[in-house]
């Protein structure tokens, strides 16, 4: 098992000149699961095969353990890789496919029979040892090329969108089991994937990369919480965070705090004091930003139950996907379009006017021009649970929880 370093590592590829991975900096500690997750073409995989030894390093230094690996070959790295494409050998049954790279190495018998039972007994392929690849399921095949991995007892695994063959409850299976499985053994694994939901369940941290740059290493639920910029915000989340263009304004309230209003008028809120305090020290009058809210972060209410209630933006239905356990509602505020997900609405509320409230302690703030977080993320600010409303007209959300 080893530590992972890239110094300010490097791709371009040579014959189109394209910067495919930018100056990345990422230490990956012994034992550890880092997922590397961004939209296609970012350079997961060109950074996972440089790592591998199959694509070389254009500048920039790459450790694994105390050596520095740039210009040894892969076999001599150590490492195992599982590709999308399982790559099996088709001639071959199960045990020799998974046997194959010790049997190459020459290793004595009882050996390899040790370790591919050990490899078989973890992924429930005991009884499918003497098949071919072509007569086992999608899930088996996957389990195989893991299987012919963890028998090479590598020091690093690397895998390349694994599951992405499979159909949705299988994929969910096999991530479950590689995640067990990495647990159990311990490797230091780099995994790419542009499934968020294998990044988030599955990375001790993340690397969200988009065109070739790093936008944020972190633990799963710090990413989701504190994103660094409009790109993460948007990138991790399902639906993704509604993010509205706007202005933050004058005092809209006794304590001082400013007001937010959107580029399009429809929505007006009060933010408390306290919300900028830690973020933006200076100058935040007129500054053009754009206000992140998470859909879970939206209540929906029937238009008119919450009587008397001020501050409520009245939003029309545009439409509701039921998920069972809740819903996606589409909510249309003037020209701004709103993702709430939310428990309280029947299907047939579509058309209907709803009050929509936002929970302050969920909001974001990006500065407009940079994309950056305002203030430091990894400090999000605390609201009081007391605060004044906002001034009341309609179309301006409540601010008090
Ligand atoms: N051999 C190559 N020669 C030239 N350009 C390449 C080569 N391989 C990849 N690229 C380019 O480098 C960039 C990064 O590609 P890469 O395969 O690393 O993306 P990715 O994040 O793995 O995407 P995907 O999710 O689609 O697999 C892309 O713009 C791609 O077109
Ligand atoms: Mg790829």
């Amino acid at each position: 098992m080893a530590r992972v370093t890239l110094d300010r590592v490097r791709k371009v590829y040579e014959d189109s000149g394209l910067v495919a991975v930018h100056d990345i900096d990422l230490d990956v500690a012994d034992g550890e699961l880092v997922v590397l997750v961004g939209p296609s073409g970012c350079g997961k995989s060109t950074t996972l095969r440089m790592i591998a030894g199959l694509e070389s390093i254009s500048s920039g230094r790459l450790a694994i353990g105390d050596r520095v690996v740039n210009d040894l070959p892969p076999k001599e790295r150590d490492i195992a890789m599982v590709f999308q494409g399982y790559a099996l050998y088709p001639h071959m049954t199960v045990y020799e496919n998974m046997a194959f790279a010790l049997t190459l190495r020459n290793r004595p018998r009882s050996e390899i029979a040790a370790r591919v039972h050990r490899a078989a007994d973890m992924l429930g392929l005991r009884d499918v040892l003497a098949r071919r690849p072509r007569h086992l399921s999608g899930g088996q095949r996957q389990r195989v090329a893991i299987g012919r991995a963890i028998v090479r007892e590598p020091q690093l695994f690397l895998f390349d969108e694994p599951l992405s063959n499979l159909d949705a409850q299988l994929r969910g299976e096999m991530r479950r089991e590689i995640g067990a499985l990495q647990r159990a053994l311990r490797t230091t694994t780099i995994y790419v994937t542009h499934d968020q939901i294998e990044a988030m369940t599955l990375g001790d941290r993340i690397v969200v990369l988009d065109a070739g740059r790093v936008q944020q290493i972190d633990a799963p639920l710090v990413l989701y919480r504190s994103p660094r910029n409009v790109f993460v915000a948007s990138f991790i989340g399902s639906p993704p965070m509604n993010l509205i263009p706007g202005h933050l304004g004058p005092a809209a309230q006794a304590d001082g705090g400013p007001s937010f209003r959107s580029t399009d008028g429809a929505i007006t809120l009060a933010l408390p004091a306290t919300f900028l305090r830690d973020r933006d020290p200076t100058g935040w009058r007129d500054r053009p930003v754009t206000l992140g809210i998470r859909p879970e972060h939206l209540s929906v209410t029937v238009a008119g139950t919450q009587a008397g209630e001020q501050g409520l933006v009245r939003a029309h239905v545009e439409g509701i996907e039921p998920l069972g356990y809740d819903a996606i509602v589409h909510l249309g505020v003037g020209s701004t379009r709103l993702v709430a997900r939310t428990t309280a609405l029947p299907k047939t509320a579509i058309g209907a006017m709803v009050d929509v409230r936002a929970d302050i302690a969920g909001l974001h703030l990006f500065d407009a021009a940079s994309g950056e977080a305002i203030g430091d993320p990894r400090s999000p600010t605390r609201v009081p649970s007391e605060h004044s409303h906002g001034d009341g007209r309609q179309g301006v959300y409540r601010t008090a929880r």
